[in-house]
């Protein structure tokens, strides 16, 4: 049953400190799963990193007076904090711009190069007339020819999902500057995915257990592909390793195209960091091996046709047929396509004056990674687009974290310090033990398959469903009025300690920093769960900041385990400290609540 498990994380954009809404895309699902997999007994290798070249970054930069490179490195930087600070399990996290990552690509290029996949051709491209630079697609906005859509932009319709050229759009114009492009000839290379259509076609078709929506979209994507450009005028990006072009300082791969590669290349990487050079094969070359793409739903086409297209032409296995590149051998394509919807800040009766920007590192300065983390597992964007709210989450928080969970481990840790002293043993079971015993003794069953399967929601629901319980069973038994009775109150002690520590293991791959306190608590000692660490690695002259992590000496695993009877237990601290109600209202400083007009 086990196999190994490749977690594939968006790599997001270097321009910028990352928002609530983009860890609620990619972020905290993808922690969630690997570390739910990880306790299961998978050997799991979670892989991302900050995506810096193209068009994104070159803006940011020009805006704020630095070069890309500067931009980059200064964002990178933030975002490997901010991932960090929220605990998300990466074996590495890395970045586009690394020597290994433009090695790989250029692999890649060549490789599709080579078997047919990437042809050349000339078309007319979009010209800014004041800068002479060319605008990429997504920068050109305009009506869309097939829906009337008016906000579509020059590489695909939101409203209709078509891929569109910008020459298409009717009244393009600039989203930089507003002003109308000027289409040119121009010659670029081009992807061409007509040829590896029915292939794709052949492979989506076993995907039957993909979102439905994600699958509808996909297969939609199908009855219309066409050949897809992926170079573009820019100096910004790696170099197109094709005579006669690669010393042209104006051609660049274009982003996309680079960033998805990151999966492997930051594979690559993580295989000569951790000392076994071809380690990342387990994760790519084998049949077992599964591979899970998490990302926001705006995503989806470059994950789930781009990117399989890609590995096909690497492959050989289009039309055009073709030769495996010795160095990358066979790929295996994705299994899984997990994609979220959009977390906004819009507010429903209220509106926040910085617009979208609840930035991380600001949210866990003030409430902790926990909260966040389980807000947005319990109330995030995982099938439909959800307004985040101060009201909601300071509701979740002290309603749902402080008064159910916390408040569980609390009381039940503290009575049996204060009467035992130490982890009691059960004397005779009653059925109302039982009962709750067999209830979360069940849940690793029940919440197990859920978190298999993606549906963190439905999964946290069912595990905090025993958490409620496990209150009931204190309210219905009343321990602390069983002064009379020691020995019935040994038992329900032991009995609620029993239950803690399951709810605590069941809820660990969403509340790591929380497990690891009530796994102390319960007198355990060790690593219960890991956390990611920043490091400064070398790649030739160059130094850079990675996170990486070793998760092999967690003890945390997805069964219930006995509590150890007569381990000595400590006076609790309180878990989750409850927010002023007012936050509700106010919003925090740095991101107020002003009240519509
Ligand atoms: N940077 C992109 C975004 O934020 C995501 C890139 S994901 C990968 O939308 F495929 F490129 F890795
Ligand atoms: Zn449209």
């Amino acid at each position: 049953m086990c196999a190994n498990v490749l977690a594939a994380v968006a790599w997001p954009y270097a321009n910028g400190p990352r928002h609530i809404g983009h860890v609620s895309g990619f972020g905290v699902p993808s922690d969630v799963f690997s570390r739910f997999m990880r306790m299961s007994g998978h050997r799991v290798l979670m892989i991302s990193g900050s995506d810096e070249h193209g068009t994104a970054i070159q803006v940011k930069a020009d805006q704020e007076g630095l070069t890309a490179a500067q931009t980059a490195d200064k964002y990178h930087t933030i975002i490997c904090h901010d991932l960090q600070g929220l605990g998300l399990s990466y074996d590495l996290y890395t970045r586009t711009t690394t020597a290994n990552h433009r090695e790989v690509v250029q692999e890649v290029f060549r490789t599709l190069h080579r078997n047919g996949y990437i042809v050349s051709k000339t078309q007319m491209g979009a010209i800014s007339p004041s800068t002479g630079r060319t605008l990429p697609d997504r920068f050109i906005e305009g009506t869309c020819p097939h829906c009337g859509y008016e906000g579509a932009r020059g590489d695909q319709c939101d409203n209709c999902g078509r891929q569109l050229d910008p020459i298409d759009l009717k009244n393009p114009r600039s989203r930089i500057n507003g002003e109308t492009p000027e289409f040119r000839e121009n010659e670029h290379f081009f992807l061409d995915l007509p040829a590896l259509a029915q292939q794709l076609e052949t492979w989506l078709n076993d995907r039957t257990d993909w979102r439905p929506n994600v699958l509808a979209f996909s297969h939609n994507l199908l009855k219309e592909l066409r050949p897809r450009a992926i170079t573009r005028d820019l100096d910004w990006g790696i170099p197109i390793p094709v005579e006669g072009w690669e010393d042209n300082q104006m051609k660049r791969i274009y982003v996309w195209f680079d960033a998805v590669i990151g999966y492997l290349s930051a594979s690559i990487e993580w295989a000569r960091r951790s000392g076994n050079p071809d380690a990342w094969k387990d994760f790519w070359h084998e049949e077992r091996a599964r591979s899970y793409y998490f990302m926001g739903k705006d995503n989806i086409v470059f994950h789930s046709v781009i990117w399989p297209g890609i590995l096909l032409g690497v492959n050989g296995e289009g039309s055009k047929g073709g030769e495996l590149s010795p160095l990358l051998g066979r790929l295996d394509l994705p299994t899984e396509i997990v994609s979220s919807e959009f977390l906004t800040m819009r507010g429903s009766k209220v509106a926040s004056s910085r617009g979208a920007s609840i930035f991380v590192g600001d949210f866990l300065r003030e409430f902790g990674p926990d909260a966040l983390r389980y807000f947005i597992a319990v109330a995030g964007p995982e099938n439909q687009d959800t307004d985040f709210t101060w009201e909601e989450f300071v509701r979740r928080t002290n309603f749902e974290l402080a008064n159910e969970w916390g408040n569980l481990v609390n009381r039940s840790i503290s009575m049996a310090h204060k009467n035992v002293g130490a982890i009691p043993a059960a004397n005779e079971l009653e059925d109302i033990d039982r009962e709750l015993l067999d209830a979360s003794a069940g849940a690793f069953t029940t919440v197990g398959e859920l978190l298999e399967q993606c549906k963190f929601k439905a999964a946290i629901t069912e595990a905090m469903r025993i958490v409620s319980l496990a209150n009931k069973y204190l309210s219905d038994t009343e321990p602390w009025k069983l002064k009379d009775n020691p020995a019935r109150r040994e038992t329900v002690l032991h009995v609620a300690l029993q239950v803690v520590q399951d709810c605590n293991t069941l809820l660990t791959p969403f509340l790591p920093h929380a497990s690891q306190k009530i796994f102390e608590a319960l007198g355990g000692q060790g690593t219960w769960a890991a956390m990611p660490q920043l490091e400064e690695v070398s790649e030739g002259e160059s130094t850079y900041t990675v996170l990486r992590g070793d998760y092999t000496t967690e003890l945390g695993k997805w069964t219930s385990t006995p509590i150890e009877v007569g381990r000595p237990l400590a006076k609790p601290s309180p878990l989750f400290a409850k927010l002023d109600e007012k936050l509700a209202e106010t919003g925090p400083e740095w991101a107020p609540i002003t009240p519509i007009a």
